[in-house]
């Protein structure tokens, strides 16, 4: 089955692992990428993607979206994590492309109503493009096929603060109008990313597999990587974005759990996604008002990260 897609990202050195599976995929039909701030400013995240597409030889529309959060602050780019030039800082070939005069949240609503029912939003980044998806054209909710969703935590804690995952974080008011819009969606997050690790010897063959955007790909992992062994102790990264197109197309690498999301929008817990298992009773039933969506909270870790290396190499 072919996935009709618009990848939504802020690329960022494992978007662009991510970016390079979309663009190789046989099942994947890219339609477009939607960029936005978050690893990088959106005009750096825009130069990414189009460079991205270009190494893989590939004219792939791109569209500019949104520079900061819906309400909160921007808080700095993690220069520490994904170079200031959000690819390790390794030097990178000029862009000959320019992106789309269209703003991302017009991309995503002209493209999916020119298809109803074909188009699936992956989206890796923080989530103000699809709340402005939405705001322009609440009808969306109906004509998608699937939104999925790297980004949350269930269990397993943040990563950019003790609750929060990075992306929701980032735009906490744009995750919850996302999360709870009524769409079908699945959330990929912590609990399923961080049980995978992309090692040097899988980028080895990425490395050799890819040509020029494979020493894109093979530079900007060799600084993502000293992060994750300062930070998670492990000797490789945890292939975040990857594992959103692993759940499109490889789904039965994965358990899901279906319930009620949302998400903090304020205070210490701000960017936490809350979880309640449909059907679960609680004490008050405030939880549970939101849309069901499905969450993934488990997953062959081993397997994805070695079919992540199998089709780039
Ligand atoms: C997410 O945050 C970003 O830094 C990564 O690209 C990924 O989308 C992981 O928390
Ligand atoms: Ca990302």
């Amino acid at each position: 089955m072919t996935h009709s897609i618009i990848f939504d990202t802020d690329p960022g050195v494992d978007d662009a692992q991510a970016i390079a599976i979309a663009l190789r995929h046989p099942e994947v039909d890219l339609l477009g990428m939607t960029t936005t701030y978050g690893n990088v400013d959106v005009e750096t995240a825009t130069h990414n993607a189009l460079l991205l597409a270009e190494l893989a030889g590939r004219k792939i529309p791109v569209a500019q979206g949104a520079a900061a959060p819906l309400i909160k602050p921007r808080h700095a780019p993690p220069a520490h994590i994904h170079g200031a030039n959000g690819l390790g800082n390794i030097t990178l070939p000029t862009v000959s492309g320019r992106a789309e005069s269209r703003c991302a949240a017009q991309f995503i609503v002209d493209t999916v109503n020119e298809r109803p029912g074909e188009v699936t939003l992956v989206a890796v980044g923080p989530l103000g493009n699809l709340a402005a998806a939405l705001q322009l054209d609440p009808t969306l909710v109906d004509k998608v096929k699937g939104v999925v969703v790297m980004g949350g935590s269930i269990r397993e804690g943040g990563n950019v603060t003790p609750v929060a995952e990075a992306n929701m974080f980032n735009d906490p008011d744009a995750a919850a109008r996302v999360l709870t819009a009524g769409w079908p969606l699945t959330l990929v997050g912590l609990d399923v990313t961080h049980r995978c690790v992309l090692t040097p010897a899988h980028m080895a063959r990425i490395e050799g597999g890819q040509g020029e955007l494979g020493r894109v790909l093979a530079g900007s992992y060799a600084f993502y990587r000293d992060f994750y062994q300062s930070a998670l102790g492990i000797d490789g990264c945890c292939p975040h974005d990857s594992c959103a197109l692993a759940w499109l197309l490889r789904p039965e690498l994965f358990t899901t759990s279906r319930g009620h999301l949302s998400v903090v929008t304020e205070g210490d817990a701000e960017g936490q996604t809350l979880f309640a298992p449909e059907g679960r009773d609680f004490i008050e039933d405030r939880w549970s008002r939101t849309p069901l969506v499905d969450v993934c909270l488990g997953v062959e870790g081993q397997t994805v990260s070695d079919w992540i290396a199998e089709v780039l190499a």
